[in-house]
């Protein structure tokens, strides 16, 4: 188990020091489950983790949750939840139901939204699960004025009793001594060479892990790539040398 998920609410996460697979959350960003589907199963050698985002919940629902389970990944709902406390708390815990390990929830929202979606996942859960607060979209604030709130959103969710955070990697370095229980999950992964698509705050895998992160989430590089399976071996190959 993860030190950061182990310290927190829940579990499920990996060894600092374990296997590269351990570390990678593959983002499904496709919006039906035959692709997903097709696309996990190639993958499932190179990614512990399955990201379902809004975009393949919305066409397949809890049905693409219960598919990735069932081929062997660790599910990250990212659903990004922000609501009254009460409704975050209950939509939380139908999702752990459904057997997620990590589910997002927004920070903007406030402390005591964040830590009634943690006791609603705690209380559904099927197996070791946690709440990760989004910390700042990277299309939210100016990035002068992002690293405080990073890390007041940080101490936000530590309070709340998440089990992590999701921040970009150019934020990592100056948070590195908030809360360092918080496992840190981070998109916007990009090899030499990738193209950048629509992120404009990207770090190679060796610089986020570099920095402190915990998880890597990893979409378009492998999924929109002409041999995805080629890409995921291109990204371990990058983590081993
Ligand atoms: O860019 P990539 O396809 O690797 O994105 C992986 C994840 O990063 C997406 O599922 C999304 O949640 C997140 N993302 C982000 N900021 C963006 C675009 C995507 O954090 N500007």
């Amino acid at each position: 188990m993860d030190e950061a998920m182990s310290a927190s609410t829940s579990g499920g996460g990996a060894s600092h020091k374990g296997p590269v697979r351990d570390r990678l959350a593959l983002a499904l960003d496709v919006d039906d489950l035959v692709a997903a589907s097709r696309l996990a199963r190639s993958l499932v050698g190179h990614f512990r983790v399955a990201k379902i985002g809004l975009e393949l919940y919305t066409a397949a629902g809890p049905e693409a949750i219960g598919a990735m389970i069932d081929l062997g990944y660790d599910v990250f709902c990212d659903l990004k939840l922000h609501d009254i406390p009460n409704t975050v708390n209950r939509a939380a815990r139908v999702v752990g139901e459904l057997g997620v390990s990590y589910l997002t929830v927004h920070a903007a929202g406030g402390v005591e939204m964040l830590r009634a979606g943690a006791e609603g996942l705690a209380a559904g859960a099927t197996r070791p699960a946690g709440v990760l607060a989004v910390t700042v979209l990277t299309s939210e604030a100016q990035v002068a004025a992002t690293r405080d709130l990073v890390a007041q959103r940080m101490e936000m969710a530590f309070e709340a009793g998440c089990a992590g955070v999701i921040c970009a990697a150019p934020d990592l370095t100056a948070t590195r001594h908030v809360r360092p229980e918080l496992l840190r999950a981070v998109p916007g992964i990009r090899l030499a060479g990738d193209s950048v698509d629509d992120q404009r705050r990207v770090a190679s895998p060796v610089q986020a892990l570099a920095a402190g992160a915990d998880l890597l989430v990893v979409g378009r590089p492998v999924t929109r790539a002409a041999d995805p399976l080629e890409a995921a071996e291109r990204l371990h190959r990058s983590l081993q040398q």
